[in-house]
């Protein structure tokens, strides 16, 4: 090297780096800024209910029950054991598996952006995280819960005699304290600096063309129709849709469990789409392997056609839309916030 010019080192340093600089250039040329109708895509703060905002004490112990054993009844089961930090807050089966490895009859949703929601679980059972926080230990398939032997138990850790204090002063060790601070918690997982979400904030580069041509693919109701009903800001309407999935004809009443309104029968809740790329299986029962095999579903227009949306028409998509889409749902995947679990108060 010694014996090089300056400008010889130059001309053999610059091609190796001019290379890979031209090529991002041309991957994201193109790419237009977000104009005045995409801005209804951008996530403002969790909205909190008035009765219970965050506090980093509420946070705190949210946080440690999230992620105690102690909460359910063989204590071996906590609510990370299903919603795992490092399988995108869900679980990577296609149904859960409760106490004792009993397969449960639907899969583990994510709660990452859960706190932007106003329906909760596939069915919309519970109105609020609040609401739906002792379900699952009261389920006994699922934690199977001795709920008084339980705040027996935290009543007896100094630990978590204090962190309730903090959190709610005055209010002891209750269900209602303990459901509070859990749903605190989950407002807390969030996924808002997705590529999608820089691009949306200004930044044209942080998308590729390919990601950018699927967010057209995806909100063009001529092609991919998906925003009708994965709709801003969170991709979802809070609305329940039959889109025939195999199973539901005979399964599952979904929503209609509920609501006992003939168009629900089959129906479930439109799910998040922010970290997608992070949760496979896909849908209520596990049964789409990969977001190729979702696309397909969406292209074939559903199978069970029983009580199938209006929404729901095949889809014809070429090849390169096909790509360009999953691309764009690639694109929905944030930075995992480092999660590292709590110690747990004694
Ligand atoms: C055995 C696995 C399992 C455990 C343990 C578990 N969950 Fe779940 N969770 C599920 C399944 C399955 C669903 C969907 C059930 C349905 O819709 O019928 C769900 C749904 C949810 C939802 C609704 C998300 C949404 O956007 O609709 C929230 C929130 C949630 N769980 C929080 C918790 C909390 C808090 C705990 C601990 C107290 C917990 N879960 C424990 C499996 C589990
Ligand atoms: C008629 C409303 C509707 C339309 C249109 C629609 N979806 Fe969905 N989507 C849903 C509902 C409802 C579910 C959950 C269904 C279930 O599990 O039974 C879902 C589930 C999904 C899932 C799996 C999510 C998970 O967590 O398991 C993905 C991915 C998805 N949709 C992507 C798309 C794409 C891409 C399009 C466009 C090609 C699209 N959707 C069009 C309503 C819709």
């Amino acid at each position: 090297m010694r014996t090089h010019s300056l400008a010889a080192r130059l001309l053999f340093v610059l091609p190796a780096l001019a290379t890979p600089a031209v090529a991002l250039a041309n991957d994201r040329a193109g790419v237009l800024p977000p104009g005045a109708a995409d801005k209804h895509w951008r996530l403002a703060a969790v909205p909190m209910p008035r009765d219970n905002p965050g506090t980093p004490a509420r946070i705190d112990l949210g946080k440690a029950l999230f992620f105690d054993p102690r909460l359910s009844g063989n204590g071996a089961t906590s609510c990370a054991s299903c919603h795992n930090p490092s399988l995108g807050w869900a679980d990577g089966l296609k149904k859960a598996a409760g106490v004792g490895g009993a397969v449960l009859g639907r899969a583990t949703p994510t709660i990452t952006n859960t706190g932007y929601n106003t329906q909760f679980m596939w069915d919309g059972r519970a109105k609020s995280l609040e609401d739906q926080a002792l379900g699952p230990m009261k389920a006994a398939d699922e934690m199977n819960t001795d709920f008084p032997a339980m705040l027996e138990r935290l009543r007896s850790q100094a630990g978590y005699v204090k962190m309730f204090e903090m959190a709610y002063p005055g209010e002891g060790i209750s269900e209602a304290t303990l459901a509070k601070a859990l749903a605190a918690f989950e407002r807390t997982v969030t996924s808002r600096n997705s590529p999608f979400d820089r691009w949306l904030a200004g930044d044209s580069r942080a998308m590729t063309q390919a990601q950018w041509r699927g967010y057209k693919v995806f909100s063009d109701p001529a092609r991919g129709n998906c925003a009708t009903c994965h709709s801003a800001p969170n991709f979802t309407d809070n609305g329940f849709h039959n889109i025939g999935i195999a199973s539901t004809g005979t399964a599952d009443p979904g929503r209609y469990g509920i609501r006992k309104v003939a168009s629900m029968r089959g129906a479930f809740k439109t799910p998040t789409l922010r970290d997608i790329e992070l949760t496979a299986p896909y849908f209520h029962d596990g049964s789409a392997a990969t977001l190729l095999d979702v696309v397909k579903h969406y292209e074939r227009g559903g199978d069970d056609q029983s009580n199938l949306s209006a929404d729901m028409k095949p889809l014809k998509l070429t090849e390169q839309d096909r790509t360009d889409l999953i691309a764009f749902l690639k694109a929905l995947t944030g930075r995992p916030a480092k999660i590292t679990a709590p110690e747990l108060p004694r």
